[in-house]
């Protein structure tokens, strides 16, 4: 079997040589881009008078046919062929004859491969963009309907204030913001045309890249055809983009599997959404969240694999860049998969309210708001911290909490102290008291939604 690079080999391809640089068992997945890309450069072919309209319409066609075929399933894909790029190419021509033998002028594996990383980053990012959206949407409309809910804040996983579950959840949306506008960031970069470099160094023939560039729909072409063919920044940044997504959403899942447990039973996930136990017939467990909790951990591998595929490569493109594939492909599936599924989950999670609730009153939650309420009345701050502490200190060794205390009791601590203190003593004025921008009063929740509601527009 002859290559299509086989003119100066004489002898074949060993064939664990074969076996081992091939690709296409997992850049096949790339036809689509690779096709869409190959249309656009016999198009810019043909109008530079490389190749004639005739030919031009032989490839379009042909190009066609083996779309639908490998979308039919009837393509024949074979270890021989070694890559996506090679094996179109090659079905191209036994299709059309010798003008297919055409569509490679002026092009070279390296700055295909190049165009349809980019052109597949690109669609995957807005597809992932667009599952942000529909979770961020998600978090918002439960945020609405717990917005009176509450529930204790923490902080080293102990007690620390009460607040809105509202505000809670749409911590997590703000974080998806966020990773939406590094995503919105990294297709700037994402979007550069790099046809025309050919395997390095640019080409003879009058190829018009920005035509090229038109017809794919990119803003800008590479201004320099060596990194245009070496770069793969794109794909680090776009898989960095994905590992802050996993890690964001491992937070949001370790906050689940806690509050499911029956220590806390701050909530119960739906029996769609959890899984039992093959021995112990009580069990129900939260292996969805697990799961992406673990995922979470080879998406990070895949960011530190390209690093470190990239850190010694000479200029410029190596074979070691086909190692960028299955580090992305993985990576965008995981993303893909844990988002769809995490955004359904939500919508089988019920918060247990009362238990919440009660839970925010217990620990001394309002502590905080009763050193506030001695500041308003005069005390410097560490003197009143102080005074808590030691009422925090009775209540402990009495085995009561801040609502058992007696009036004589309170003003022992603090002459400050008037009825009025039993007004800060619940979760719930503990929320309504809070005054700063961006807290977890009523008023600054209610504000916090109506900005994620705009902003989801
Ligand atoms: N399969 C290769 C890759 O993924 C395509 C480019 C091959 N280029 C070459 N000069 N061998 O990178």
């Amino acid at each position: 079997m002859k290559k299509p690079w086989g003119g100066r080999f004489k002898e074949a391809t060993d064939p664990a040589v074969e076996k081992f640089t091939a690709s296409i068992h997992f850049d096949r997945r790339l036809y689509r881009q690779d096709i869409l890309g190959s249309m656009a450069h016999a198009r810019m072919l043909c109008q530079q008078g490389l190749i004639t309209p005739e030919e031009e319409k032989a490839i379009l066609k042909g190009l066609k046919e083996i779309e639908a075929e490998i979308e039919a399933g009837k393509f024949v894909f074979r270890e021989e062929d070694e890559d996506i790029h090679m094996a179109i190419e090659k079905a191209l021509v036994a299709k059309i004859g010798a003008a297919g033998e055409k569509l490679h002028t002026g092009r070279s594996r390296n700055d295909q491969v190049a165009l349809d990383l980019r052109l597949y980053v690109r669609e995957e990012m807005e597809n992932i963009l667009a599952l942000l959206r529909r979770m961020r949407l998600k978090l918002v409309e439960i945020a609405q309907k717990e917005k009176n809910t509450i529930v204790p804040g923490y902080t080293h996983l102990q007690k620390a204030q009460p607040v809105l579950l509202s505000h809670h959840l749409l911590a997590y949306e703000a974080m998806l913001a966020r990773d939406e506008g590094r995503i919105r960031d990294a297709l700037v970069r994402v979007n550069v045309m790099p046809l025309g470099a050919g395997a390095l160094a640019g080409s003879s023939l009058p190829l018009d890249r920005k035509y090229v560039a038109e017809l794919l729909h990119f803003p800008r072409v590479a201004e320099n055809s060596m990194d245009a063919v070496s770069d793969r920044d794109f794909v680090i940044e776009c898989i960095f983009a994905c590992a802050v997504i996993m890690m964001h959403l491992s937070r949001l899942c370790e906050d689940f599997i806690i509050w499911s447990t029956s220590e806390f039973n701050f909530l119960e996930i739906g029996d769609s959404f959890a899984t039992g136990s093959s021995l112990m017939p009580q069990k129900k467990n939260p292996d969805v969240a697990e799961l992406i909790r673990g995922k979470t951990g080879r998406v990070y591998g895949h960011l530190l694999s390209l690093f470190t595929v990239l850190k010694g490569l000479p200029l410029t493109y190596n074979r070691d860049l086909q190692e960028d594939k299955e580090a992305l492909f993985d990576t965008v599936d995981t993303v893909s998969s844990s988002l769809e599924v995490l955004t359904s989950m939500l919508d089988h999670i019920r918060f247990n309210r009362e238990r919440m609730a009660a839970e925010a009153a217990k620990g001394f939650t309002t502590a905080t708001d009763v050193v506030e309420y001695l500041v308003l009345k005069g005390l410097p701050f560490r003197e009143a911290h102080s005074v808590v502490g030691q009422v925090v200190a009775h209540c402990l060794e009495r085995n009561k909490t801040f609502v058992d205390l007696s009036w004589e009791e309170w003003v022992q601590f603090s002459d400050k102290f008037g009825p009025d203190v039993y007004k800060v003593l619940s979760p719930e004025a503990s929320i309504r008291r809070k005054k700063t921008v961006g807290s977890t009063s009523f008023r600054e929740v209610e504000k916090q939604l109506n900005q994620a509601i705009r902003r989801r527009k």
